[in-house]
């Protein structure tokens, strides 16, 4: 495997790319493949079958161009899939799991919130993490709708506030000062779950440490790529590229593919 072969990424859809950013960000210096599967969004009301077998061709996609390191960039397929992928496919995976552990540590009303898809609060890797804090306690809301919304192109409407207030307020009442986002869609919410929470609750997610792990692996494996004057990044998604195209800005390669 060279150095200058690209990450490969993949989601059931656009969340993922708040990953990617968080990559890019701290490894500019690599080539990079994302692939959206939107078509087949949402992955969190599927059964753990169907996750893995999905998964499962994400990765042949990324490997047939001929990827390093995959990162699972989605909540739902890591806390379903990676181990069956971990046991199938002979190379580095990167998995994202809600960051439950530094806000159960820090929290000092001992609750916290997490907001995540059925399939990953439905996990035994979700529960097993879970189950590591006895003494917080932990509000989940499965996020019913949220992908889906993120997926049609409509972040910012009155439909999505009201679906964030509905999940928000009850945790609220019960005294959280964490707020974990366990679905790489959702950072792209921060802006309207700011408006809904008290200042003093603090918003988690995993992106930045998906990234410091995905750098420390690839240097353990001696995959970090040092020098590049060209770097290739492409999206893949198996549906329209408008929604895709929107969250970059436009500012990047989108193929249409049928994945
Ligand atoms: N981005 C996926 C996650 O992190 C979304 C799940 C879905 O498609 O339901 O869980």
């Amino acid at each position: 495997m060279k150095k200058n072969n690209p990450i490969g990424l993949f989601d059931s859809g656009i969340g993922g790319t708040s990953i990617w950013t968080e990559i890019n960000k701290l490894l500019p210096l690599e080539n990079s493949i994302y692939l959206a599967d939107s078509k087949n969004a949402p992955y969190g009301l599927k059964d753990k079958e169907e996750i893995i077998a999905l998964s499962k061709k994400n990765t042949e996609y990324l490997l047939n161009k001929n990827c390093k390191i995959i990162v699972v960039a989605c909540n739902t397929a890591t806390t379903n899939a990676i181990k069956e992928l971990r046991a199938t496919y002979d190379v580095p995976f990167i998995g994202i799991e809600p960051a439950i552990k530094p806000a159960a540590n820090n929290s000092k009303t001992h609750t916290i919130g997490i907001l995540a898809t059925k399939g990953t609060l439905n996990s035994d890797l979700f529960h097993k993490a879970a189950s590591l804090f006895e003494d917080v306690k932990i509000v989940e809301q499965i996020g019913h709708g949220l992908v889906q919304l993120i997926e049609n192109g409509q972040i910012n409407t009155p439909e999505m506030f009201d679906l964030l207030k509905s999940y928000l307020k009850p945790m609220i009442e019960q005294d959280i000062d964490f707020l974990v986002l366990g679905c790489s869609h959702y950072p792209y919410l921060i802006p309207q779950i700011k408006k809904i929470l008290p200042s003093k609750i603090k918003i988690i997610d995993s992106g930045e440490a998906v990234a410091k792990q995905t750098k420390k692996i690839l240097i353990q494996n001696r995959l970090l790529n040092t020098s590049n004057t060209e770097i290739s990044t492409i999206f893949y998604t198996n549906s329209d590229s408008k929604v895709l195209n929107d969250i970059l800005n436009n500012q990047y390669e989108v193929i249409e593919e049928n994945f």
